[in-house]
């Protein structure tokens, strides 16, 4: 891992100041040191934002601009051709450029002269890190502004995933996606590969002509002729850079939101995201308008490993949200709200992504409360806390179940806990209580367009907060209360207690049937949304092979189609040792490949009596259908264990 890099004596000034402003100075209760010195340094230790996750020199030099040429290449699993940097100076005499780089063949690099002309550049390829790969140093002398570098990517990138034919569901044509967050980029394009840094991007990718490629940005439009263009002129992080080819096919929602899949499942995900311009509708209602032209979802094959993922005007999701009754359509409010908080408002640092996750969790449910009443906003309120009490229970240390993570985070995975996604959002949610919904509505909307296309730090949103909204109402809220949700671990008291009438009904009978007054037929779940079904098996507790059994039986939960369902009762068979249920968990493990449900399936049977091996067997057998991404967690899953 690379050494923590300090930053200059002025930077580290600003931040502490930016720390000391809103918290009135320092709090005895944080000094382990009493020399003012020692404190300054610890604060700035503690403070401090440089993205240590990226060899990248972005304080001295910055891209500006990334042209791809790539022709993609299936039979040898690479993309391979050129990308041309352009950059500027941050400091006036920088004349070595530093890149991320991993598991990239560099064939030639170049640098243009003063007349234009292409002229080789000295390079040199550092010790590679299993996470961060190799700094690709340039020498580009004082006065060029571009770089061009032939290179080709490995067949291991790990941010790209190459499907052979028989693993789509059209069997006859193989397929290529990206994931590029966090550190993915870099395995698909030399690049500043950090949210710090912003560029604007076009590209011209070649396929087998009889296939469809997207990405990330405005298309040509033009016909399926195995060469198509892209260009995406506002500035985005690299981590929002993505490819995707396959036999795809595309269906209009509106105008200008539409959804790509592959043919089987094309119609049933227009049908299930057929709300979309709603929410799209509710979002520029709330936080100003959508400013990134198009909006169109592709619905990807099963071993997507996320969710969703909000690639800027081409969200990626899972099929696994394609449930028959939109139950699931949250994580398309999600990847959307992206378009705001993440897209447009960027956290600069890995140790702020609650900025990113929180915020739009945050946003989410505010348009699913807009669009589908307070009932389901708050369900999904409920399961979110019941996720995050897991988390910070399970938290390996403390310091990681704060918003602003500690400085010494191992990888940005761990940045990506429900701390991020829940806690972050139910600090909103406590400032929007504190300050009035139409004051912090009002504030948001102006965030979002104060920081648009800028990465920011925690510190740069408490001290905005500070100026916009504190100042004008001092009393709401005090500077220990802001200090406990930011800077220290677990949850404050003072967060929101979710009620929901309709999670108290399903608590109530699921209470009556462990305490046998009622037998499981009749519990009334005729009404009952995935929401309510969630709610029931999560909070089950450990029960007896028969009881198991009637539950299966009465409501067929072993093989259900709604992959949240079967995930939540999978967990609970496994706590229990209900054998019945293997055969289809086998399936699910076998067939999808989200994170979210493979990550905790693995995890449990690895901590269960006798489930470890079976697991591994399972693994053995899924594994080559899994993302490059899911392989690596779940393989160091098991070594943890
Ligand atoms: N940006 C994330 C996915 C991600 C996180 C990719 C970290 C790589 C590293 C995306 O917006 C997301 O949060 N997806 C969630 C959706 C959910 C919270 C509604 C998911 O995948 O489950
Ligand atoms: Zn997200």
């Amino acid at each position: 891992m690379q050494k923590f890099k300090t930053k200059s004596a002025k930077a580290l000034l600003l931040s502490v100041s930016a720390f000391a402003l809103v918290f009135g100075g320092c709090n005895a209760a944080d000094t382990k040191t009493d020399t003012p010195k020692a404190h300054v340094e610890e604060m700035a230790q503690k403070t401090a934002n440089h993205d240590k996750f990226t060899f990248a020199n972005y304080d001295e030099i910055r891209v500006t601009h990334l042209d791809l040429n790539l022709d993609v290449k299936f039979d040898e699993k690479v993309l391979d051709g050129i990308a041309t940097l352009d950059f500027k100076r941050v400091l006036q005499d920088a004349n070595v450029l530093v890149l991320d780089s991993r598991d990239l063949l560099i064939k030639a690099v170049s640098v243009a002269d003063k007349n234009g002309e292409w002229v080789p550049a000295a390079y040199t390829l550092g010790e590679s890190d299993p996470a961060l790969g190799s700094a690709l140093t340039i020498q580009v002398g004082d006065s060029a502004k571009k770089v061009r570098i032939a290179y080709r990517t490995s067949p291991e990138a790990e941010g790209l995933q190459w499907l052979p034919p028989e693993q789509t569901a059209g069997k006859k044509h193989p397929y290529l996606f990206s994931q590029a967050q966090a550190l993915n980029a870099r395995t698909m394009a030399p690049l500043q590969d950090t949210p710090a840094v912003r560029i604007t991007y076009t590209a011209t990718l070649r396929t087998p002509p009889e296939l469809l490629a997207l990405m990330s940005a405005e298309q040509d439009g033009g016909p399926l002729d195995g060469e198509y263009s892209f260009n995406m002129p506002q500035p985005i992080p690299s981590y929002l850079l993505a490819i995707v080819v396959g036999d795809i096919k595309f269906k209009a929602i509106n105008d200008h939101i539409g959804v790509y899949a592959e043919q089987y499942i094309l119609d049933a995900s227009a049908a299930e995201f057929e709300d979309t311009p709603l929410m799209e509708d509710s979002n520029a209602k709330l936080y100003g308008p959508y400013r990134w032209g198009r909006y169109d979802l592709i619905v990807l094959p099963p071993s997507f490993p996320f969710g969703g993922m909000e690639n800027p005007r081409l969200s990626f999701m899972t099929p696994t949200l394609i449930a028959g009754d939109k139950s699931l359509t949250n994580v398309v409010a999600h990847e959307l709200a992206h378009s705001w908080s993440g897209n447009l408002v960027t956290n600069s640092n890995w140790r702020d992504a609650w900025l990113n996750e929180g915020f739009t969790s945050y946003v989410e449910n505010r348009v699913m409360e807009d669009l589908y009443g307070e009932d389901r906003a708050v369900m999904e309120q409920a399961l979110g806390l019941e996720d995050l009490k897991r988390d910070i229970a399970g938290a390996e240390r403390p310091e990681l179940t704060q918003l602003k993570l500690p400085a010494d985070i191992a990888h940005p995975d761990e940045a990506f806990s429900q701390v991020a996604y829940v806690k972050g959002q139910f600090f909103l949610m406590f400032l929007e209580e504190r300050f009035g919904r139409d004051n912090f509505d009002a504030f948001l909307k102006e965030y979002f367009n104060h920081f648009a296309f800028q990465s920011i730090t925690t510190e740069d949103f408490i001290t905005y907060l500070h100026d916009e909204l504190h100042v004008k109402n001092p009393k709401a809220l005090t500077k220990a209360e802001l200090h406990e949700w930011v800077y220290m671990p677990g949850l404050p008291k003072s967060a929101k207690n979710p009620q929901s009438d309709a999670f108290k009904n399903v608590s109530a009978q699921q209470a009556d049937w462990l305490k046998g007054d009622i037998a499981a037929k009749g519990i009334k779940t005729a009404d009952w949304s995935t929401h309510e079904w969630l709610h029931f098996l999560n909070t089950l507790p450990e029960l007896s092979q028969a009881q198991y059994k009637e539950l299966d039986t009465a409501f067929s939960l072993t093989g259900t189609q709604n992959a949240e369902t079967a995930f939540a009762w999978y967990m609970q068979t496994i706590k229990g040792g209900y054998a019945p249920a293997m055969g289809e968990l086998e399936n699910f493990l076998m067939s999808v490949g989200r994170g979210k449900f493979i990550y905790r399936l693995y995890g449990a049977l690895a901590e269960s009596k006798d489930g470890k091996v079976w697991a591994q067997d399972v693994f053995s057998r899924a594994k080559s259908g899994y993302h490059p991404i899911a392989q690596r967690r779940i393989s160091e899953g098991f070594e943890a264990k």
